[in-house]
């Protein structure tokens, strides 16, 4: 299927809007309701009362109208009864208090009696509903891990954690090997006397840090699958999803997503645009249309999870209320975004929300309605996007299973965990280098799929590891037999699964690949900044934040630090200076480079790879599905695209894209082969 959809809160509603609402949404062209992820307090009012009629009401009122409902376990909200019935469901943070009622997510995922309740409503739920006709999806929970609720202080975390090192290690001996203890004596002799690694006077042991986030990453893996065994049990041939966040890396998002029929993720491109790592101007530049290509980074992450079945559960509709500022979008986006989801395989692309909200927390974000139920641009723009899916859909679905891209990001959730617990410089940011990369590819027009460590490699014409610092030995295995150019960024290979400095120095287990060795590292504070040429006649570009020294050992350099913290041992032309080397297919980039610099080099290595790359305009975003082209111009002039040599017929759109335009091309054989 290939529909859009909504999330709808009918609990926050007069009954008599229900029927109306539900049969705007098909007049819309709305064909999936996601519902009742927050709605414990009114399924369960008070311990073991259990009112159904009006979510019996609601799905059959949905229903009536040919919608089709998924529906969320709501347990991100254990109510005020239950919090107060059993404190122990509450997170501890680190300094041990309890997190408190009034918002969400305040439980912790080891408590055993949160887990029993929480299996609880699940069964009661999936009990009535799971064969319901109108039911075809459910939602596990909502966005673990939002608002930094992946870890918990509690006892039940303690114990948990002691007993998963002692499954990991088998002895303390094995333990305290691991995390070098014999460091400022550290040392234990029983697993009982290991504590989660809080309060401690200055930074807690990196090794021990980074089992706490394992630990707890399985946690939420484990809490889930709770969920997901009792839904399957009960609700045979339903998808069960989650939504998970963007730029969010807090637990193991491959894991978890082993155990879903689909990966969904909520997009929320103006917000994140303003909350994370982009600079000043990249936030003031992309204010009104979000950086195009954040929504496309999650989009081809999330694809790489569940088999290539993934959704977008929550778009954003117009402004949002959480971010450090909050823009309306510009008229077309919401359009533009939807269709992007598309465009990358999307199967439903689902807004949040219905009718934004008069009352509580999240008053000031839109949703498709108005809070006086009157449509807003978002809906306008999501049934115009109805409209047009109509005339796109079948070629979209039949192109959309030979989706294929030339280029491999690998990304690796640990390596981020390693990164953040030692990042020895503090803008050394490890998803922000693989956003660049993954940009980068992008500008350059080509076609990314973000795939986890252990993904098949074959196929791909390029391959970037922009942040694997752990050395991975099955990783580099695939690698070695693999004929892409590779590109390795900085750091790769550099820490060991324990968090160690591997036997041999970095890059570790990718050493024979790359042919160099790692000798030293720099960071480099603001303002300190390094050039580095590519090629004799190469462009010049600009190292910042990070580099280091190598070694050559059988690579050559192809790029060399003009001056400065790299390039003391430049005399040597083989040993040290280099900022780029390459070794038969495997390149080895020795900095931190701005985005300019990534689009060089990925283009240098994309032409070595036999790849085309275009030097997009700016804001213009081509996405190939198949022999189908979608054409985005995130931008706010006009832009021409011409497809290869003229060969394509047009399915929707024009040469000449507007601001914020979208164009379809179905390529004739030829121009799709290359
Ligand atoms: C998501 C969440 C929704 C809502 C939305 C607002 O993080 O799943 O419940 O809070 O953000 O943008």
């Amino acid at each position: 299927m290939i529909e859009l959809g909504v999330c709808y809160y009918p609990e926050q509603w007069p009954r008599e809007l229900w029927e109306r609402d539900a049969s705007h949404m098909r007049e819309l062209g709305l064909r999936v309701v996601r519902i009742g992820e927050f709605a414990w307090s009114r399924i369960e009012p008070r311990s073991g009362e259990l009112c159904w009629d009006w979510l019996d009401d609601a799905i059959d009122t949905l229903h009536r109208h040919g919608l089709r409902v998924v529906l969320g376990t709501p347990t991100a909200t254990p109510p005020k009864w239950l919090v107060d019935a059993h404190p122990s469901i509450l997170a501890l943070d680190e300094h041990g208090h309890a997190r408190g009622f009034g918002s969400r997510r305040h439980y912790c995922f080891s408590s055993p009696v949160y887990r029993e309740q929480a299996a609880r409503m699940v069964t009661l739920m999936a009990e009535r509903y799971g064969r319901h006709d109108a039911v075809c999806a459910w939602q596990t929970d909502n966005e673990y891990g939002c608002h930094s609720t992946v870890l918990s202080y509690s006892q039940a975390a303690r114990e948990r954690f002691r007993a998963w090192l002692q499954r990991r290690y088998g002895t303390v001996q094995a333990l305290n090997q691991a995390w070098g203890t014999v460091f400022w004596s550290q040392e234990y002799t029983d697993f009982a006397q290991v504590d989660p690694p809080a309060a401690t006077v200055t930074e807690a042991n990196p090794s021990h840090r980074l089992d706490w986030r394992r630990f707890a990453s399985d946690e939420v893996v484990e809490f889930n699958r709770m969920q997901v065994d009792i839904l399957r049990r009960h609700s045979p041939g339903r998808d069960v999803l989650h939504n998970f966040m963007g730029f969010f890396t807090e637990f193991d998002h491959h894991r978890l997503a082993r155990d879903l029929d689909v990966a969904t993720w909520d997009s929320y491109p103006l917000g994140a645009t303003q909350n994370f790592f982009l600079d000043p101007d990249e936030k003031r530049r992309h204010a009104f249309t979000g950086h195009p290509d954040i929504p496309a980074f999650h989009h081809d992450l999330y694809r790489g999870m569940c088999g290539g079945r993934w959704w977008v559960m929550e778009q954003q509709p117009g402004p949002v209320n959480w971010a450090q500022w909050n823009p309306a979008p510009h008229p077309g986006m919401v359009r533009v975004w939807t269709w992007q989801a598309l465009a990358h395989g999307a199967e439903i692309v689902s807004y949040f929300r219905w009718r934004q909200a008069p009352y509580a927390q999240e008053q000031m974000h839109a949703g498709l309605q108005r809070p006086d139920g009157s449509d807003d641009l978002g809906a306008v723009e999501a049934a115009q996007v109805a409209r047009e899916l109509d005339g796109l859909r079948e070629p979209l679905r039949a192109a959309r299973t030979r989706r294929r891209a030339e280029v491999a990001l690998v990304f690796d959730y640990p390596s981020l965990w390693m990164a953040d617990i030692q990042p020895q410089g503090r803008d050394y940011l490890a998803l922000e280098a693989c956003f660049r990369a993954y940009s980068a590819a992008r500008q350059l027009g080509l076609d990314v799929d973000v795939l986890p460590p252990q993904a098949a490699l074959d196929g791909y014409a390029l391959v970037l590891l922009p942040a694997q610092l752990r050395g991975d030995p099955g990783l580099a295995t695939a690698l070695r037999g693999s004929s892409a150019q590779i590109l390795l960024g900085p750091r790769a290979g550099s820490k060991t699964e324990e968090l160690h400095i591997p036997t041999g120095l970095a890059p570790g287990v990718f050493s024979e690949l790359a042919g160099v060795q790692v000798q030293r590292v720099s960071s480099l504070p603001p303002g300190v900044d390094l050039s580095l040429r590519l090629g004799e006649q190469g462009p010049g570009l600009r190292a910042s934040r990070w580099c280091e020294q190598l070694a050559l050992r059988g690579a050559r350099a192809q790029a060399r630090f003009a001056q400065g913290a790299g390039g003391e041992s430049a005399q040597d032309p083989d040993q040290g200076g280099a900022a780029l080397t390459r070794h038969a297919n495997c390149w080895y980039l020795a900095a931190w480079l701005d985005q300019a610099g990534w689009v060089s080099l990925i283009e240098h290595v994309a032409q070595a790879a036999g790849l085309a790359p275009l030097r997009l305009p700016e804001g213009l975003r081509i996405s190939r599905v198949g022999e189908l082209v979608l054409v985005l111009n995130f931008s706010d002039s006009p832009v021409r695209w011409e497809p290869p040599q003229g060969e394509a017929t047009r399915l929707m759109g024009a040469l000449e894209l507007p601001p914020r335009g979208v164009s379809a091309w179905k390529l004739l054989p030829a121009a799709s082969a290359h």
